[in-house]
């Protein structure tokens, strides 16, 4: 065991994103488990002075249950790097990547994996480029989560006024083809795949309501699928991992499986919601393994990717 019972471990959470609130709740999770490990936990709700504070309560690992920017985005690693202090999750370079979602397809593409087709448009009140395919379309920002900012369209005429509620939450925005089909959602713990999980959103859109409503979603775990299918989704979850550079710590990759059972990446999630029934610690679960051990999986997988200096 890397780290033994007694060792000071902080739980990063808060912070500055539009997903704060679900940060609270996934660090609160994350803290009582971690407590219960027997560890000597600090919740730190994360500020300016986030180093400063690590630093003065010598604190020797850290979890990170921050979600979007300043947090799942490379920022906070980075700085733990500085430090030295290990800390969950990915490292910076496979953070930023992955909170960028055109730059995950860049990646995913340049190794054949199949994304739904994206243009990135200009902003301008000119003519909007949209993928190939037309209606009905995604748009969701380039560097958000929890579906905050995103619109499926299914008429020209609600293309602008999406265009301008994503542009609310992050400079650059993306419109992508909508696949129809189911939606599936791969965990990837220390480069192994998980049991795949089936997200049937009440209304047909997993939203942000949809997504953190009891009752709004049903989850079906495992997922009911041909074996094959859940075959081919687990190991292109698990390339998908590896060609963004995610070799430690517990990733999601979400899918779209089409009419065809053709399956597509929509994104990969490097800080997963970590609240008891979000949806990593339902696949965990479903695995035989219980909160709180994956809870000190993920941190017994902690580390630093530069070396020392
Ligand atoms: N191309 C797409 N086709 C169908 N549904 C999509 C597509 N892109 C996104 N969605 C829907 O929107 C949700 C949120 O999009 P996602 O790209 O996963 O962003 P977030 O980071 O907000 O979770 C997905 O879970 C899915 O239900
Ligand atoms: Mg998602």
């Amino acid at each position: 065991m890397k780290f033994a019972p007694g060792t000071k471990v902080a739980v990063l959470y808060g912070g500055f994103s539009a997903e704060r609130e679900v940060s609270l709740k996934s660090g609160k999770a994350v803290g009582l488990a971690l407590q219960e490990l027997g560890f000597m936990v600090s919740l730190i709700d994360v500020d300016r002075d986030v180093f400063a504070r690590l630093k003065a309560a010598q604190i020797e690992v850290v979890f990170i249950a921050l979600h979007g920017a300043y947090g799942e985005d490379g920022t906070i690693q980075g700085g733990l790097e500085y430090l030295k202090i290990p800390y969950t999750g990915p490292g910076v370079m496979a953070s930023s990547i992955a909170m960028n979602k055109v730059m995950t397809k860049r990646i995913l593409l340049s190794h054949e994996i199949m994304t739904p087709d994206y243009t990135v448009p200009a902003d301008s009140d000119g003519e909007v480029a949209v993928p190939a395919g037309g209606y009905p379309l995604v748009v969701k920002p380039v560097a958000e989560g929890s579906s905050l900012g995103m619109s499926i369209v299914t008429d020209a005429a609600d293309l602008k006024p999406a265009l301008l509620k994503a542009r609310k939450l992050s400079p650059q925005v993306m419109i992508e083809n909508y696949i129809p089909g189911i939606e599936l959602t791969a965990a990837v713990l220390h480069g192994e795949a998980l049991p795949l999980i089936e997200i049937r959103a009440r209304g047909g859109v997993y939203d942000y309501q949809a997504k953190y409503t009891k009752g709004f979603s049903e989850y079906l775990v495992p997922a009911p699928l041909d074996g094959a299918i859940e075959h081919k989704v687990k190991d292109l979850a698990l390339a998908s991992a590896r060609a963004l550079g995610c070799e430690r710590g517990a990733v999601r990759v979400d899918f779209r499986l089409d009419m065809a059972n053709r399956p597509y990446v929509i994104e990969i999630n490097t800080i997963p919601g970590m609240t008891e029934t979000s949806l990593l610690p339902q696949a965990a679960e479903a695995a035989g393994m219980d909160f709180v051990a994956l809870i000190d999986c993920m941190l017994q997988g902690a580390g630093l990717d530069l070396a020392p200096f």
